[in-house]
């Protein structure tokens, strides 16, 4: 399986595709969802939000995507969130600097390097222009990738795009702590678009300037690091830790991390547990997940402390979890920003509470799924696509194929459709051609089960539930499908024990 698979893919079926893309000079780095894309980054966030946010009493809001220009003063951002640039003098293209470098030597050049430090590595290994072959470059310099607009009809009052879901978190969070009357630590959640000018957004959903996130900030008492009612459900549980100057991962427990002080405390293993959990629900194997420490020069300006999650894909290893130990970083920004008082009274005693945050890429997330789940077979003298997806994340749970539009097949296939959308069953109708394309369709978008609805069908009430990934089929009562889907789809049982 190759990148170009996973695109062909999305681009035969639909999933995601181009925005504006009937218009040949549209920017690039913006993506549409067709109806299965729109389905499967539903069940992504669905399946994040019940096991990361609800399971674990968090909140969640739902934030404005402009924000005042004021929040990313405060934020940092306007100073801060900037990738080093560098145009050739020949043919006017723009390259980020510290990529162009790592690519031409092959080895990893540091974010955190000045504009003069990179400029003297591109004279010192000669590095040419990827389009013209040029050594000739300006000087590089740094590139915010805020988008701004202006708001309003004056046009002068500055708003921006939020790089991030979390800054809205931020600004709400005093807000939302009062008015939920819970104590820390405590989680707030959003899901939605950020917006960053990205100099080159590449592999479709990897690099976006329109990404979708899922992001969770957990607000605590960091003298109360250590104190988790529920470590000891996650103690001996084992994290995959890429240790900073490691080549290997480590399987170490969360307590073990701890001890060593591997990590800052007990609260950030236990959300590094359950984030190994959650990603390994989605169906990513154990070997192709780490949490990769980050060192200074790598972690962003807001962060003492990040593990980056990441995925083994036909990439390489892809970041889809930036996890963060922010401190009190923002919350004492934007304290200082709105003169506001944004510190909590806990045991007497008045402070800011500091963050450690766990921020997912939707988009990522999805991409990295198609390409760890994506099958080719042989299937007699063909091959048939398949996509492994978890019954959780596949966009459909059952497909409905009436065999023939004639003879009363296609009505009962609708009756059926319709009783078990009733029981809120993800179910989908599909009457055209013939069985066997009809099959071949819902494999490659990872639906599990189908149920065929044949001439027995009308005599017994009988219908033949199909399980994709083995092609074997079981004869069933049209009565006992509702609650066997069900089961099906909660893991309350499997199609070998039906
Ligand atoms: N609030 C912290 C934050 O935004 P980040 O590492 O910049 O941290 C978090 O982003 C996650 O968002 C990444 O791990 C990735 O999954 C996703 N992400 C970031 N930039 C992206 C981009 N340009 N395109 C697609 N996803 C992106």
């Amino acid at each position: 399986m190759t990148a170009e698979d996973i695109v062909n893919l999305a681009l035969r079926r639909s999933l995601f595709f181009p925005a504006s893309e009937i218009y040949s000079n549209s920017p690039s780095g913006f993506w549409d969802f067709g109806p299965i894309g729109t389905k499967m980054r539903f069940k992504v966030l669905d399946f994040w939000r019940k096991n990361l946010v609800e399971s674990l009493g968090f909140l969640e809001i739902h934030g404005a995507q402009i924000l005042s220009e004021d929040v990313f003063r405060a934020s940092g951002h306007l100073s801060n969130f900037a990738d080093p640039i560098v145009k050739c003098k020949k043919c006017q293209t723009v390259f980020r600097a510290d990529q162009l470098i790592q690519e031409h030597i092959g080895s990893t050049v540091a974010e955190s390097l000045s504009t003069p430090e990179l400029d003297s590595l591109i004279q010192k290994h000669q590095v040419p222009c990827k389009k013209c072959k040029s050594k000739e470059f300006e000087n590089v310099r740094k590139f915010n990738m805020m988008m701004g607009i202006d708001v309003g009809a004056t046009g002068q009052q500055k708003g921006y795009l939020r790089p991030e879901t979390a800054q809205n978190i931020f600004v709400d969070f005093a807000r939302v702590f009062k008015t939920s009357r819970k104590n820390l630590p405590l989680g707030i959640a959003q899901v939605g678009a950020s917006f960053r000018n990205e100099i080159a957004p590449r592999n479709t959903l990897l690099r976006e300037r329109e990404l979708g996130q899922m992001e969770i900030e957990v607000f605590f008492n960091p003298k109360k690091i250590n104190e988790v009612s529920d470590f000891g459900l996650v103690q001996d549980y084992k994290l995959n830790l890429l240790l900073q100057g490691k080549k290997e991962v480590s399987s170490i427990s969360c307590k073990e991390s701890v001890e060593k002080n591997i990590v800052s405390g007990k609260l950030i293993a236990f959300y590094l547990a359950k984030v190994q959990q959650v990603y390994s629900g989605y169906g990513f194997p154990s070997d192709k997940i780490r949490f990769r420490e980050l060192d200074k020069d790598e972690r962003a300006f807001y962060a003492k402390e990040t593990w980056d999650f990441e995925v083994k894909t036909s990439h390489g290893w892809i970041e889809l979890i930036a996890n963060n130990y922010r401190t009190d970083y923002d919350l004492g920004r934007h304290a200082e920003g709105s003169k506001q008082d944004l510190s909590v009274t806990e045991d007497g005693e008045k402070f800011i509470p500091h963050v450690f945050e766990i921020s997912a890429g939707i988009d990522r997330t999805l991409y990295c799924l198609l390409d760890t789940t994506f099958i080719r077979e042989k299937r007699g003298q063909g091959e048939r696509v398949i996509l492994n997806l978890p019954v959780q994340v596949a966009p459909y749970l059952c497909a409905v194929f009436p065999l023939m539009t004639k003879d009363g097949l296609q009505e009962k296939g609708k009756e059926i459709f319709q009783n078990l959308l009733g029981y809120h069953l993800d179910v989908l109708l599909d009457e055209k051609d013939a069985i066997g394309r009809r099959y071949a369709r819902i494999e490659e978008i990872g639906v599990p089960f189908a149920v065929t609805v044949d001439y027995d069908t009308l005599q017994d009430q009988t219908v033949t539930l199909r399980y994709s990934k083995t092609t074997e089929q079981k004869r069933v009562k049209i009565a006992d499908l509702p609650e066997l889907l069900w089961k099906l789809s909660i893991g309350k049982t499997t199609f070998e024990t039906i």
